[in-house]
């Protein structure tokens, strides 16, 4: 076996459109397991031009004023990224990226990126953590389709995130 390397910094990726209560508890659960934790915001934009609601400032944004309002700052730092995760993580000096698993419908999709990336970069670990069951359901999706249908999200979003999608998407109905 060639010599053991610990892992000391990981990244926990993701398009967060916006950050959720569920992301946030895969950041804090990251940060728990890893010394070093850096979230990267992937650019994800679509060849069409079709892409995320918030810019990627925003979201970088975003999850920079909700990790401070959680008091999860040490040893945490967020990045914005644009093309291959695997190459990110190589350019930053990450052995890992953690991931939050929700239910089977997550593990097909994240098996099939983990593969990928291991053929693209063996060396660095995909690690999985099973989120909080209280946010199983939690998706930014299911975010944007409420905020954007006038329900209150407060149960699902930081209140930063909850002042901004009210900004972009009307105040919920009483
Ligand atoms: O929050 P999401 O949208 O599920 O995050 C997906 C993300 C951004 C982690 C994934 O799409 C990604 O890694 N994108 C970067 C491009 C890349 O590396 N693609 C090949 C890996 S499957």
């Amino acid at each position: 076996m060639s010599e053991l390397k610990l892992v000391q910094h990981v990244v926990v990726p993701g398009t967060f459109d916006p950050i959720t209560y569920g992301h946030l508890d895969v950041i804090a659960r990251a940060r728990r397991l890893f010394p070093q934790v850096t979230v990267a915001v992937a650019a994800s934009v679509g060849k069409n031009g079709t892409g995320p609601v918030f810019s990627l400032d925003e979201r970088v944004q975003m999850i920079r004023d909700t990790l401070a309002e959680s008091q999860i700052v040490e040893g945490v730092e967020v990045l914005p990224f644009t093309g291959l995760l695997m190459d990110f993580c190589q350019e930053i000096g990450a052995g890992g990226v953690v991931k939050g698993l929700r239910a089977m419908t997550d593990f097909e999709y994240e098996l099939q990126q983990a593969d990928l990336n291991y053929r693209l970069r063996p060396g660095i670990e995909s690690i999985f953590v099973m989120g909080s069951p209280e946010f199983g359901y939690v998706s930014s999706s299911i975010v944007r389709e409420l905020a954007y249908l006038g329900s209150d999200v407060s149960f699902l979003v930081p209140s930063v995130v909850e002042r901004r999608l009210h900004e972009r998407f009307g105040e919920p109905r009483k």
